[in-house]
């Protein structure tokens, strides 16, 4: 009955044991590929981290440089990102091995040419040391591009509007740039806050383009041409459009400032992207020096931890290799198990999943010791680079 039903499937199986031969026969009997292209395509959009060296630092404003970097991965690329987004740097500095997220400042386009900026303010130890003792041939280890802080057509309006403070520029910077080559299509207006106009990091005259505008706002000067005081709504309200979505990039007090602001002018504090700042140490007058016991594969560390400073500062310090992205608690990168001992997570940083909770899972990025401790900690390949 199945067989006058189907016969041509039937034929077909009984023949598929011959064919599979024949096949087989046919092949020839070269390897098979070591790689495929859809794993090499990966790989290169998706490195992880890349080697890298210090080909340029130029002083630009007060305590700031562009620090240019150039791959010396096997490509010789950095690969493609997204305007706005940031890389790690990654460099041993005394007995410390650190890293340090940085907002790019330079194009999609020259990443591909190997070509990666940033601009470094003084703020930490890093920060000091890429200002003041970092060299034009230093080898360093770049992690890829990472974070959401960039224009995507389907979430956001037609026109951004961002609002930068100091060396918070440098994510509009790459934007200016990308709209410029071609990368980004979308209209961008900058309120750029700084106290005077020596503060600047950006060359008003290099940005001529239909789709952006650049309204520098000095606090503590007054200039012809320039903007005074703060960005208010009626500052705002000046420039924009009715429809727009917001960026905004610097300082904690200014996000709280200008976010009043813009609600005073009805838009919804969710439709405000603000970058993620990275956290810092905790006050104590005498910080308590805990025992900090970290295990990285088979390998098992003791260093001291610090009551003031996260778990990845007390690792860093010890020069352990800590993964380290964000510094902020929003990537996930450095996610670790919490073997014993007593944390705190400060609210603003805390974005673990409930399931991390309950399982004792933590971000040693934004994690303070409360006591001695064990942790269980991924491994961080920059550490073996350099
Ligand atoms: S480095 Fe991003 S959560 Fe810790």
């Amino acid at each position: 009955m199945l067989f006058s039903k189907y016969p041509d499937d039937i034929k077909r199986f009984q023949e598929m044991t011959n064919d599979r031969r024949r096949i087989i026969d046919n092949t020839p009997a070269t390897p098979l590929p070591k790689t495929y292209a859809v794993n090499e395509l990966s790989k290169a959009l998706h490195p992880n981290v890349i080697p890298a060296e210090i080909v340029d630092t130029k002083e630009i404003g007060r305590n700031c440089k562009i620090i240019t970097l150039k791959s010396t991965s096997e490509n010789g690329r950095f690969p493609y990102f997204r305007a706005g987004q940031f890389i790690t740097i990654s460099a041993r500095v005394g007995d410390s091995f650190i890293t340090r997220p940085y907002s790019i400042s330079s194009s999609p386009y020259q990443a591909m040419q190997g070509i990666m900026e940033v601009i470094v303010q003084k703020a930490g130890l890093f920060s000091a040391y890429l200002l003041e003792e970092a060299k034009v041939g230093d080898k360093v280890v770049v992690g890829e591009p990472t974070g959401d802080f960039y224009y995507d057509n389907i979430r956001d309006r037609e026109t951004i509007v961002a609002i930068a403070g100091g060396s918070g520029i440098t994510p509009f910077i790459s934007m200016i740039k990308s709209i410029i080559e071609g990368s980004d299509d979308f209209n961008l207006i900058v309120f750029y806050g700084v106290r005077t106009r020596s503060d600047l990091l950006i060359d008003l005259d290099s940005v001529k383009h239909e789709k952006i505008k650049v309204i520098p706002v000095l606090s503590h000067e007054e200039v012809d041409g320039y903007e005074h005081g703060f960005i208010t709504k009626e500052l705002i309200s000046k420039y924009v459009p009715a429809k727009y979505s917001v960026f905004m990039c610097g300082p904690d007090a200014m996000y709280n400032f200008v976010t009043d602001e813009f609600v005073k002018l009805g838009l919804d504090r969710h439709s405000i992207r603000q970058e993620h700042n990275s956290i810092g140490d905790r006050q104590f007058v005498e910080p308590k020096v805990f025992k900090l016991t970290v295990h990285i594969r088979d390998q098992v560390y003791v260093v001291d931890a610090y009551q003031n400073e996260t778990l990845v500062c007390a690792m860093e310090r010890a020069g352990l290799a800590a993964p380290v992205r964000c510094k902020s608690g929003s990537c996930g990168f450095c996610h670790s198990r919490l073997v014993k001992g007593e944390v705190t997570t400060p609210e603003k940083y805390e974005s673990r999943r409930a399931a991390d909770k309950k399982f004792g899972y933590i971000h040693p990025c934004c994690t303070y010791p409360d006591s001695d401790l064990e942790i269980d900690v991924p491994p961080f390949v920059a550490g073996e680079m350099i």
